[in-house]
């Protein structure tokens, strides 16, 4: 192996509310998820993502903290956290932990003293708080829009306003106040200390916010530069606490949540911040061969200045299931695709089962994009039902027999589930396993420069390097002849390859 453990490592994200519920509460859990583990290891990952399992209101399904440093009864104890580290570490595996660093809970005390101290209080200096504009205070400081829709802004009622990047409940913190920057660095070794291998922060790009609270210029649209993303000054923060994870025996990894083109994630991956960067785009990328060829090509030249990989998403608790996005058949094709390129993967639980993405009746939507859209987005429960083990009925050994699962399962989620597909060759479950089997040995570790071979139109075929296996993926509705590329196939997208490859599908030849 070369460089550290995590330049290529496959990552499992586990969706702990949605993975498996030890308890009947209908709550996913962590000895639901140490429980599991087992089954992670046989798929061959190499190490998971557990998302926040912190006390919290669940206004945005944990992303809402009201203690950075423990666990919501609800999910487990700190000893479940210990034991599934210990667990997960005599698997193989490795384990990062979630970190929400860049808002709390409503809940959380520093904003219940906020909320009550008043105007103008050391307690409000924790967060981003202005005056409102207009007669009686009563507008939002600026024109900045929240994520989950609406205005940034809420009011405390006083004619003080206070930041939410996210949900109203998720006030956002002040980095430069030397409370919140000693409690974010407590938290981090909280949790190196108790063994995690790495952290992903959470929101990594909005930490740090223009003091002067610049107004967004007309025409602003979502995605643009923006006075609280990716500024210069977050860089400050990342490589504080790079230097922390660096101080660690073998070195943690940090992850950042990005969201953006090659330009904002490199910077991130400078050899004194952190290892990893999320490449997001690929997720909305349509499955034509040139876009793709052009954004691979575009992401390995940005990331490889510093020195570092891509880290390529395939799918993510925020985004819609990539079976949906891409096709059941395309979904399998850039997994293919994703373990072939030089660069760390993340999987997301359930499409290693090629789940659909689920549609929600109202009243079941949990999400606060669906709220505060007014019901315009249907937000991303779609693809948090809660997975589907074994058996034929609800809740398909996701919890005890009789227990409701928090988000509802489709009536068929008996045929999709691990015990239907673990012995189907043709299944998704199959395909993703032997792929992951098959990476370490074809893939994994050769060299980071793409050579791309000739290929027919809607087609990619590419090598790592001058020799070695080639990756044939086929984006297109027409079948291709795979044979120019390489005499042994060894896998392929579908059951049934012979001279053609199908339409939006991939194999790897030697
Ligand atoms: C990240 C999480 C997302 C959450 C948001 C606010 O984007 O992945 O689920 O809603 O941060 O914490
Ligand atoms: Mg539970």
């Amino acid at each position: 192996m070369t460089g550290p453990w995590w330049r290529e490592a496959v990552t499992y994200e586990v969706y702990v509310r949605s993975f498996a519920d030890s308890d009947g509460d209908g709550l996913g859990d962590l000895p639901g998820v140490r429980s599991r583990l087992p089954y992670l290891a046989g798929l061959g990952v190499d190490a998971v993502w557990v998302t926040p399992f912190y006390p919290s209101p669940d206004h945005d399904a944990g992303y809402d903290v009201t203690e950075h440093r423990a666990v919501d009864p609800r999910l487990g104890t700190l000893a479940d956290v210990d034991g599934l580290i210990g667990d997960a570490h005599r698997l193989g595996l490795r384990v990062l932990v979630d970190l929400v660093l860049n808002h709390v809970s409503s809940e959380h005390q520093w904003f219940v003293s906020a909320r009550a101290a008043g105007p103008g209080s050391a307690e409000r200096a924790r967060f981003h708080v202005r005056p409102g504009r207009g007669p009686g205070r009563a507008e939002p400081p600026t024109n900045w829009p929240s994520i989950f829709g609406g205005s940034a802004w809420a009011p405390f009622g006083d004619g003080d306003w206070y930041l939410h990047l996210f949900d109203t409940e998720q006030p956002d913190l002040r980095h430069e106040h030397p409370d919140v920057a000693a409690d974010a660095l407590a938290t981090i070794r909280f949790w190196l200390d108790r063994g995690v291998d790495g952290v992903r922060f959470d929101a990594a790009g909005s930490l740090s916010k223009d003091p002067g609270y610049p107004d967004l210029p007309e025409g602003w649209q979502p995605g643009d530069p923006a006075p609280y993303s990716d500024r210069d000054e977050v860089h400050e923060i990342y490589r504080r606490w790079a230097r922390e994870l660096a101080s660690y025996p073998g070195g943690r990894l940090g992850v950042a949540e990005t969201w953006g083109g090659p330009e904002v994630l490199a910077p991130y991956l400078r050899p004194d911040e952190l290892g990893q960067a999320f490449a997001m785009d690929p997720l909305y990328w349509p499955l034509r061969a040139q876009l793709w060829r052009d954004g691979v090509d575009a992401l390995l030249a940005a990331t490889g200045r510093h020195g570092r990989l891509p880290a390529w998403v395939h799918g993510s608790h925020d985004v819609r299931r990539a079976a949906d996005r891409w096709g059941p058949h395309g979904a399998r094709a850039v997994l293919l695709m994703m373990l072939a390129l030089p660069g760390a993967v993340y999987l997301y639980a359930g499409d290693e089962l090629g789940l659909p993405e689920v549609t929600l009746a109202d009243e079941a939507i949990r999400d606060p994009v669906f709220r505060r859209s007014g019901g315009a987005e249907r937000g991303r429960d779609g693809a948090r039902v809660p997975l589907p083990w074994t058996g034929d009925s609800v809740p398909y050994g996701f919890g005890p027999t009789g227990s409701t699962p928090w988000l509802p399962q489709p009536t068929d989620w008996g045929e999709v589930s691990v015990a239907r597909q673990r012995d189907d060759p043709g299944s998704a479950l199959a395909l993703t396993r032997a792929a992951l089997a098959l990476r370490g040995e074809w893939w994994r570790d050769r060299p980071a420069e793409l050579t791309w071979r000739d290929a027919p139109a809607e087609c990619l075929a590419f090598r790592r390097g001058h020799r070695g296996p080639t990756c044939v993926v086929n984006l297109g509705d027409v079948p291709v002849d795979w044979r120019p590329y390489g005499r042994r196939l060894l896998l392929a997208s579908m059951p049934t390859v012979e001279e053609k490859l199908p339409a939006r599908s991939a194999a790897w030849l030697a």
